[in-house]
């Protein structure tokens, strides 16, 4: 076996990893929200005005930071004041992009602000731009946000609610290159300028307006809006319209999404899944290239408000509800995401992976009858909250084996490290399938002590939790120790660890 060698500085601190990169996304689709979060009052599922309590109890337990909703592509044809009043009243729609189906707009823009006060998370509203009018969101930020006395305060008020809410996040369309509108970068731009411009802070409600950016690296989207956001009527970054540029990033396999089982898959697929994961690096690296060439001091952030992995649904499921099983493979990838995340985390101020239950990349599967399976990226989330909020360091890879599949190369190994109040945390992939890995950590001279470490891991990459075996991968107890400045461990063939420190 050979031993990969790695470093971390804990006295470089650098900047802090922003909470928001550990952000969520649940959008009108499949059984996200409907059958999902939103069970009904009438439910025999245990519930709080609807919303389902043992699904909140588990996403507190992850401290999830942030929700964005209502999408995605749903975003671009809802209509918020179909999602208010008295629900027997409210209007019904077609979701057009998932699965047809008829849409009661029972789940609205109150459930949606309950849902965020019971988990403790920040609402991001996502706006219409698409099929939606300016003063359409401009209504809509003032009914959710504005104190005291106007039209829209005064509807909420009818509508049950007195005090208003705070929403910092708000999304500006969502991939107006496709379902948001088909649109070219430089009609959007001047859309997503005159939208913002209406989105107003109401009563000290400070907005971080998000402007709808690229698909992975096409690099037009983001030098159209940069170039937007520092031209000649808003010459510093500071004065532009919108704060923040997003883009999207799916991972697959190599053969396109919704070609490829979540569950049964080649050695080479498992690769190609993990190299394109980690790939994301050189996505995030080109956005910010450009974003610097505008904006040195980096006022603007970039956010990637939907990653993660996209595969067949299951067998016998709606292809329009984009249920799929989540397996090690897909912790790996939240694994490496989380890990470039850290290290680019004074640009990087949001990430949210789509989508947070029975879509996608979920950190929970439900079910109609009352049952819940936590996936391995869920375990991924929790053995990570402590990166929230604290300042990254340095963490490199010295030596380690490389994985090779046909023309890509992969380090078997990644990692990113944090620090906090005299803590750190170390988190660790191990992408090679064949061998355990062991490894040695240079500390830098710094004394610490190894206060818990754990590993995630299963039978294989393709080892995953269901009803009958929901700790098939769960995270147990990993022995690491420090000595002469140097910690060391043992990772086993695709594996998950973290490591936390207590610094002396
Ligand atoms: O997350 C599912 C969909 O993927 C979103 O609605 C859309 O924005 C993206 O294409």
């Amino acid at each position: 076996m050979t031993t990969a060698r790695a470093a971390v500085d804990l006295d470089v601190t650098g900047p802090q990893i922003s909470r928001h990169l550990y952000g969520h996304f649940a959008e009108h689709l499949g059984r996200c929200i409907y059958g999902g979060f939103w069970v009904g009052e009438d439910s025999p599922i245990p519930n709080e005005r609807g919303i389902r309590l043992d699904v909140v109890e588990a996403l507190r337990a992850i401290r999830i930071p942030n929700l964005r909703w209502p999408g995605g592509c749903f975003a671009d044809e809802y209509h918020w004041r179909d999602g208010v009043g008295p629900r027997a009243e409210r209007p019904t729609m077609v979701n057009t992009n998932w699965g047809d189906v008829v849409e009661d707009n029972a789940f609205g823009t109150h459930e949606f602000m309950d849902l965020c006060e019971m988990l403790g998370a920040d609402p991001y509203v996502n706006g219409n731009v698409g099929s939606g009018t300016v003063q359409e969101m401009s209504e809509w930020v003032e009914y959710l946000t504005r104190s005291g006395d106007s039209p829209m305060a005064r509807l909420r008020r009818a509508n049950g609610r007195d005090e208003p809410w705070r929403v910092p996040f708000w999304g500006l369309g969502n991939e107006a290159w496709g379902c948001g509108g088909n649109m070219t970068p430089e009609y959007y731009t001047s859309l997503a300028r005159r939208y913002a411009t209406f989105c107003k802070e109401h009563d000290g409600n400070r907005l971080v307006r998000i402007a709808a950016g690229a698909s992975d690296a096409d690099l037009r989207w983001t030098h159209t809006l940069m170039a937007s956001a520092t031209s000649s009527n808003t010459p510093e970054p500071q004065a532009s319209p919108f704060q923040a540029i997003s883009f999207h990033y799916y991972t697959h396999a190599g053969t396109g999404i919704q070609k490829e089982s979540a569950t049964a898959f080649s050695r080479e697929e498992f690769l190609r899944t993990v190299a394109h994961a980690a790939d994301i690096e050189r996505v995030v690296s080109a956005h910010e290239a450009v974003m610097d060439s505008y904006d040195p001091d980096r006022v603007i952030g970039l956010v990637c408000d939907e990653w993660g992995t996209w595969w067949n649904v299951e067998p016998g499921t709606n292809p329009g509800f984009l249920f799929q099983q989540n397996t090690m493979r897909d912790a790996l990838v939240a694994g490496l995401h989380f890990d470039v995340f850290h290290r680019h985390a004074a640009r990087m101020r949001m990430a949210n992976i789509a989508q947070t239950l029975n879509v996608l990349q979920a950190m929970i599967l439900t079910d109609d009858e009352g049952g819940m399976v936590l996936t391995p990226t869920y375990h991924v989330y929790e053995m990570n909250a402590g990166h929230q909020d604290a300042l990254s360091v340095p963490a490199h890879v010295v030596a380690a084996p490389v994985v090779t599949i046909d023309d890509v190369e992969l380090g078997a190994l990644s990692l990113s490290a944090s620090t906090t109040d005299g803590a750190a945390l170390i988190s660790l992939t191990h992408v090679g399938v064949d061998e355990a890995l062991p490894v040695e950590i240079d500390l830098r001279g710094r004394t610490a002590r190894a206060t818990r470490a754990r590993v995630l891991t299963g039978v294989d990459a393709t080892a995953h939790n269901t009803p009958e075996t929901p700790d098939a991968v769960s995270p147990v107890p990993l022995e690491a120790s420090v000595e002469g400045g140097i910690l060391r461990l043992t990772l086993p063939p695709v594996s998950f660890a973290t490591v936390e420190l207590a610094l002396e």
